[in-house]
């Protein structure tokens, strides 16, 4: 089978694309045929050695997938060859196959297309957990999402209007605040070329939003806490914007409010029934209708080093997902 490899912690474009032997589920693992696999910022900087952990080399980066099964371990009863499913594997995922522990695996609709269903477990899972787990988003409250029109930005916002939320969309373009706005954003917010602040205050009636999801970090994060309603919940989600902030802890104490780490991936290995609650949900919302996960391009998976450049460079509307030649 092909799959992409990493032979060194660098930029994109030294992956290689290989030829490498078949792979055999061990008792409690399957293997899928990939259908497509869900591109993701972490895996981005898995390849560059700058995610928090660094795989052994040489490896084959990808998350999640979804595909079809074509062999199972002895001791697994629950999933059968043939099965259509998705799954998260943290790597992998870059290939024609892809082996993972069973119980990782999500059975999934035969209505549900494959790149749709690739995308689910990172962004979607970590939209609903720092939604619902750790900011009990309310009906009625107001969300504001910031990195609004990437993967897990995206997701939050379409989650968060769910959930009953007004949600908010703030991004740097107005390409970008549209796809927001077309995928049930109340508002938007340009932080590229409005004063973010003064905006929230005019759209909040000066009471700031509830509860902000930022996968950004940077620059904008003091600004926006300063703007967080009396109670507020800020999600720390991610630093795609490269800085980490630091923040002064009288802003918390003046506000009342609390600053939420989100870690999708201790979570659902910690508690793996809620993760699964939280994705059957987001699919019952896809199948009826509530919310239509956003994939913008597909890459062969010989273009996988583009795919991640073009995520590195600020390019990516939704999610944009690798898929196998002939799948
Ligand atoms: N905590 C968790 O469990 C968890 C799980 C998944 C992902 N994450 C993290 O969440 C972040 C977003 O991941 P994602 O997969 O949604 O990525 P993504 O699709 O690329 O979205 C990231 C967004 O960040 C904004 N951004 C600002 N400065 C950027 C820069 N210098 N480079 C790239 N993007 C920049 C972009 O929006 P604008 O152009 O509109 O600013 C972009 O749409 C990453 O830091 C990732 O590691 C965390």
């Amino acid at each position: 089978m092909r799959a992409v490899i990493c032979h060194a912690f660098d930029q994109p474009e030294t992956l290689t694309v290989e030829s490498v032997p078949d792979l055999a589920p061990g008792p409690t693992d399957v293997v899928l045929d990939v259908h497509a696999a869900g591109v993701n910022f972490p895996d981005a900087l898995m390849v560059m050695g700058q995610y928090q952990f660094r795989p052994p080399l040489p490896f084959t980066p990808g998350a999640e997938a979804a595909g079809v099964v074509t062999a199972i371990g002895a001791e697994v009863t629950h999933l059968r060859v043939g099965q259509r499913v998705a799954t998260f594997a943290m790597t992998g995922a870059f290939a024609e196959q892809l082996c993972v522990a069973a119980a990782t695996v999500m059975p999934i609709a035969d209505s549900l297309p494959f790149d749709i269903a690739a995308t689910l477990p990172l962004a979607y899972g970590t939209a609903m957990h720092a939604l619902v787990d750790r900011a009990t988003l309310a009906a009625g409250e107001t969300l504001l999402v910031l990195g609004a029109a990437g993967g897990v930005g995206l997701a939050a916002v379409m989650l968060g209007k769910a959930l009953g939320a007004r949600v908010i969309a703030a991004a740097s373009s107005d390409e970008k605040l549209a796809l927001c706005k077309a995928h049930g954003a109340d508002e938007v917010v340009n932080y590229t070329t409005e004063k973010v602040r003064d905006r929230l205050k005019s759209l909040t009636g000066g009471k700031g939003p509830d509860v902000v999801f930022d996968p950004v970090g940077g620059d904008l994060a003091e600004g926006v806490f300063r703007s967080i309603a009396w109670g507020g919940r800020y999600l720390v989600v991610g630093f795609a914007g490269g800085e980490i902030p630091k923040l002064p802890l009288n802003l918390p104490l003046l506000k009342g409010a609390s600053v939420m780490g989100v870690f999708w991936g201790e979570f659902a290995k910690r508690d793996p029934r809620a993760n699964a609650r939280n994705l059957g949900q987001v699919v019952q919302w896809i199948a009826d209708g509530t919310i239509s996960p956003f994939v913008s391009e597909r890459f062969p998976l010989e273009q996988t080093a583009a795919a991640l450049r073009a995520m590195l460079e600020r390019r990516v509307l939704g999610k944009v997902v690798v898929v196998p030649a002939g799948r």
